[in-house]
């Protein structure tokens, strides 16, 4: 595997399929009480830009489950905040640590620590990926529908982070994938030019039921992303039709599962009747967050 984890192109299709078999085998191994301390001594840097609840949980305990250590850094803390360089806070963190984690603003600035830093960097998300929820995704669908082959997959809403990695999560899964956002609000061209180059199955559409039309999974995300909070107002009206709810789901496969990353917003990207609903699999893939990333954890950091 490549040292770093910034884009969910960064693994192929092979590494991907060793990354989660390992997944559901420490799963297994958990719900039967084993415990698998792979990364003993091995410390995990976090570093935060912007809020989180499940990638800072997830990150933490599974480091402790895999008898390591997690370090939360908030980056308004650091020296980074007072105008250390980047390139400075790399090289000096990889002499203490074995990996970074961190959620940034920025892709680049991801970037660039992988750059300089000599230990694995992983994104925690940035303004253009989160591929360690796509781990999760993939994860939870393999568990569900037994292959990711051909499913055909709907998003609805904003073409963001988490759509530009289920995007290029295409070539790597067999994922047929058609996603519907308003007009200015579409992924990004050079993911969905990437994924199609590369075999990739992508679709673009303006309505949610053209999308959800007999799809086996629906995926939607908040309106309004981290970083796009002064948008809140216009991105309101604009996405109000954008709602995976009772009257859409009804479009899809009657066997249809929904995910959405979370935090969600009920009302608005998503209806709490769906959110509640037995189509959810919202729990299920908020826990694979920490099976998945284990996983990677043990791939990354364990040489
Ligand atoms: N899905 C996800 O990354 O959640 P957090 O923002 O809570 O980490
Ligand atoms: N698209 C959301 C994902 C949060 C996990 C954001 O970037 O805020």
């Amino acid at each position: 595997m490549k040292k770093d984890f910034i884009s969910i192109l960064d693994v192929n299709e092979q590494e991907l399929g060793q990354l989660l078999t390992e997944a559901h085998e420490l799963k297994r191994q958990k719900m039967a009480g084993t415990t698998h301390l792979l990364l003993c001594g091995k410390t995990l840097a976090m570093i935060f830009e912007k809020s989180s609840t499940r990638t800072h949980i997830s990150f933490e305990v599974g480091m402790n489950e895999l008898g390591g250590h997690a370090l939360f850094l908030n980056a308004r803390d650091m020296q980074i905040r007072r105008g250390e360089e980047i390139r400075d806070t790399a090289r000096a963190a990889s002499r203490y640590v074995s990996g970074m984690m961190i959620r940034a603003y920025k892709h680049s600035t991801i970037e660039e620590y992988a750059k300089y830093a000599t230990i694995p960097v992983i994104n925690g998300l940035s303004d253009m990926e989160h591929p360690c929820q796509l781990l999760a995704d993939i994860m939870t669908m393999q568990e569900h529908f037994g292959s990711t082959q051909d499913l055909k997959v709907a998003w609805v809403g904003d073409g963001n982070n988490v759509c530009n990695s289920l995007i290029l999560s295409t070539v790597l899964t067999g994922l047929d994938v058609t996603v519907a956002t308003p007009e200015g609000y579409e992924p990004a061209g050079e993911f969905v030019a990437r994924a199609r180059a590369l075999g990739g199955r992508v679709t673009l559409v303006r309505e949610p039921e053209a999308a959800v039309k007999d799809a086996e999974v629906i995926v939607t995300d908040t309106w309004i992303s981290m970083g796009d909070e002064e948008e809140k107002g216009e991105r309101t009206k604009i996405f109000r039709n954008y709602t995976v709810d009772g009257p859409l789901m009804k479009h899809a496969s009657p066997d249809a599962r929904v995910l959405h990353c979370l935090p969600a917003h009920r009302g608005e990207e998503i209806s709490d009747e769906v959110m509640e609903g037995g189509q959810s699999l919202v729990w299920d893939e908020a826990e694979n967050r920490l099976h998945a990333q284990k996983a990677l954890l043990v791939r990354l950091l364990k040489r």
